[in-house]
């Protein structure tokens, strides 16, 4: 039995939940990958994918896995609607809401943005990426691609690497890691690293190639630009040297180490061409596990049966 009413953060499942999304994303992986990849699990829902922030592939991906399972999909951008002339966040989802849709899939620029509307509405919420929070479900992906590729989470070291401070994607990981058994360290300037995380119990590490040395599997983030309101380092160019994943330092660690990066990438920055496209990359895999997870994720939360 899933619990959850919504997934507004890792917090919102335990173990089992998890075990229960990857079991089923398992199942529409294998659907996904058929000649006929539909079917009609939630033909009589209506979902409506909110977003306030720019996306490609959670956007994407949400978007496919609702078609997926045969739901009816509306797509929001705050960009081209009503916001623009002033109305609320609340206003704006009591609207839609008013024209009989049952689950919002929620993308906002401020932290806290689902919890907030989880307060004012009754219809199923996903949390899409709220500011630098959470974002459950590329987390779920990460884990669900790690697990896919190495048999299990128990135990598996993983370093997440750069801009840990604004990330929604690392707070989402390290939760979600630790719950299923793995160890967690994060790796980056000391300026990108929050100084509440001592708290979460993950190893710190400023040494690159100290942390490639130790994990398994390396998750490199963005430098998020558009999140920082001060300078953190002296240069892009200087930051790549020091923390940029390159051919150079992967055959001085020689070791086999999954590459992982939620996306967009900056090539050049946090990750050269040459190990973003290399055998031991898994970035695709991410995205391709993706649909598969969010399909998932609906489809628990909305409380249907099993279809195959
Ligand atoms: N990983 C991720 O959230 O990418 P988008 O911002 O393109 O959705």
């Amino acid at each position: 039995m899933f619990k959850a009413h919504h997934l507004l953060g890792i917090k919102d499942l335990d173990t089992e939940d998890i075990e229960h999304i990857f079991k089923t994303a398992d199942n529409f992986k294998e659907v996904i990958n058929r000649p006929i990849k539909k079917v009609p699990s939630l033909r009589d829902v209506t979902i409506v994918n909110l977003f306030f922030e720019n996306s490609t592939r959670t956007r994407i991906s949400f978007e496919l896995a609702e078609k997926r399972l045969s739901a009816d999909v509306l797509n929001f951008s705050a960009s081209s609607s009503s916001v623009s002339k002033g109305e609320t966040l609340i206003d704006t989802v009591r609207n839609i809401l008013a024209m009989k849709v049952d689950m919002v899939v929620l993308r906002h620029p401020m932290a806290g943005a689902g919890v907030f509307l989880s307060r004012h509405i009754s219809a199923r919420i996903i949390n899409a990426g709220d500011g630098t929070h959470e974002h459950p479900t590329q987390a779920l992906l990460d884990a669900f691609s790690i697990r896919e590729k190495l048999g299990t989470l128990k135990k598996v070291k993983v370093a997440i690497v750069g801009d840990i401070l604004h990330s929604r994607v690392a707070l989402s990981n390290i939760l979600l890691l630790q719950k299923m058994g793995a160890e967690v360290m994060v790796c980056g300037p000391s300026t990108l690293i929050p100084k509440f995380i001592n708290k979460l119990g993950v190893k710190v590490e400023q040494n690159l190639k100290k942390a490639l040395q130790w994990c398994d599997a390396a998750n490199m983030l963005r430098i998020q630009l558009e999140r920082q309101d001060i300078r953190y380092f002296p240069s892009l160019r200087e930051y790549s040297m020091q923390y940029g994943l390159n051919r150079e330092i992967m055959n001085s660690v020689n070791k086999e180490i999954l590459i992982m990066h939620p996306g967009p990438i900056n090539r050049g920055v946090e990750i050269t061409s040459d190990v973003a496209d290399s055998p031991h990359s898994i970035i695709l895999d991410q995205v391709e596990n993706g649909v598969a997870i969010r399909m998932a994720v609906l489809y628990l939360l909305a409380g249907k049966k099993a279809t195959s």
